[in-house]
């Protein structure tokens, strides 16, 4: 006993004082008996606090935890019939293997107001692999006329879109529900009417046939343009802590875009309450929606960057567009050769966090399409289209 580290001489005064002096014989039981209490006490605890509480984590295992604060954390309220329904859907959704098809494909989805000024180039990108992809439009104000025939005929019913309003949401539902029609299609790419290809079509197939994410963009922005967002009336489902900000502009692979077809749950709740004005503050749907959803659902699923380069750096309240002028082989050749992604948060700190771009566990550029782009850099990208996109 002379030998017992303090914790045990801490145990050992203690008994010793308590009475156990008048019978010394058995001072070793009641020790081994107190001993076996705290131990079964601290076994109990980490039993029932250990798979779902990551406090618990950091109380009986400090500085070892973080795997538990990545994984989605089973609140320990009372859930509610609809979550526990969205709950077992989503577990199903996600473990569910990809449909294994002969013909593998990718649907290219466009949401624009009207007519595509790049759909030349576009054309141009697919031609040679028509069993390969699909196309489909979502023009909330014009039905384009087509000049490709990868265009024609490819246009689904539409309903007008409020810029920062739930209607863009709806209309990235929508254009989903009709891609998923199409058993063939794996990936699901979102793209705008001033977005376009970095690189040749079989390049931009490979990386997203053959990757087991989808290229969501999510941080977490503490700032007023982030957190500064969210409402507390979208509790109790969405705590604070989970919502987050992310680009539009999407890759999903398909069991994520049957996963927000189904989602009513959380859709309503962004539907009500992010929304402009909201709490006196302007939330956008399009902006917090699917970074939250799958933040909270399906975090390790997801890239947290946009395969869609988009240049913020000048700060301002629309991203860098680019002129027929800007457009060169060396911004192109700069632009794919992006290998880490950045995020600045909008406090005013303005942390900057850099993020290195991993596909398959190997480092690669991060971007596959650019915008935004007007309309009278198309003759300009369509010179240099062979040239920037040989791999
Ligand atoms: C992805 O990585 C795994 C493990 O390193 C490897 O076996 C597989 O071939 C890779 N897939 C592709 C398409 O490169
Ligand atoms: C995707 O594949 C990588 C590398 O093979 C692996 O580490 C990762 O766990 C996989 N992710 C998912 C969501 O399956
Ligand atoms: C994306 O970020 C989350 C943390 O928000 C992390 O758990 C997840 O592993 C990240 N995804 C990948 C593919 O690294
Ligand atoms: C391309 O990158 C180089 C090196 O960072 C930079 O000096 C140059 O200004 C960039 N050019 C364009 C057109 O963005
Ligand atoms: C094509 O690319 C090469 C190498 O990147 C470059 O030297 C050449 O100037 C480019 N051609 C045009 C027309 O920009």
């Amino acid at each position: 006993m002379k030998t017992a580290t303090a914790w045990h001489l801490g145990i050992k005064d203690y008994l010793t004082i308590s009475g156990s002096r008048q019978r010394p014989h058995l001072r070793r039981p009641n020790w081994v008996i107190v001993l076996v209490c705290f131990v079964s006490i601290f076994v109990v605890g980490v039993y029932k606090y250990w798979p779902r509480n990551s406090a618990a984590c950091h109380i009986f295992f400090s500085g070892s935890c973080s795997k538990y604060d990545q994984v989605p954390i089973v609140p320990s309220r009372e859930l509610t019939d609809e979550e526990i329904a969205s709950q077992v859907v989503t577990r199903e959704i996600l473990m569910s293997s990809p449909v294994q098809s002969n013909n593998p494909k990718i649907a290219f989805m466009f949401l624009t107001p009207g007519p595509l000024p790049f759909e030349t180039l576009w054309d141009k990108f697919f031609q040679g692999h028509d069993d390969k992809f699909t196309v489909y439009v979502h023009a909330s104000r014009e039905q384009p006329t087509n000049v490709s025939p990868y265009f024609v005929g490819r246009n689904i019913r539409s309903e007008k879109v409020a810029w920062g309003k739930i209607s863009m949401v709806d209309a990235e539902r929508r254009l989903l529900a009709n891609a998923l029609e199409d058993p063939d299609n794996q990936q699901f790419v979102l793209l705008s009417d001033s977005c376009v290809p970095l690189h040749n079509f079989d390049y931009v197939y490979n990386y997203l046939i053959f990757t087991n994410v989808s290229f969501l963009d999510c941080f977490d922005d503490p700032g007023p343009h982030g957190g500064g967002r969210y409402s507390e009336h979208m509790l109790p489902e969405i705590e604070y802590k989970d919502f987050r900000k992310g680009s539009q502009w999407f890759t999903l692979k398909r069991q994520h875009a049957i996963l927000v077809v189904a989602d009513g749950l959380y859709y309503r709740k962004f539907r009500l309450y992010c929304r402009p004005g909201m709490d006196g503050s302007n939330c956008y749907s399009d902006e917090h929606y699917l970074p939250t959803l799958f933040h909270m659902v399906d975090p390790g699923g997801i890239a947290n960057w946009s395969v869609t380069y988009v240049d913020w750096s000048e700060g301002k309240w629309h991203p860098k567009s680019y002129w027929a002028h800007d457009v060169t082989n060396e911004l192109l050749k700069n632009i794919t050769a992006l290998d880490y992604s950045l995020h600045v948060t909008s406090d005013k700190k303005k942390t900057k966090m850099i993020n290195e771009c991993v596909w398959n566990g190997t480092r690669r550029p991060c971007y596959l399409f650019a915008r935004k782009f007007y309309p009278q850099a198309l003759d300009k990208l369509m010179q240099l289209f062979s040239n920037y996109t040989v791999s």
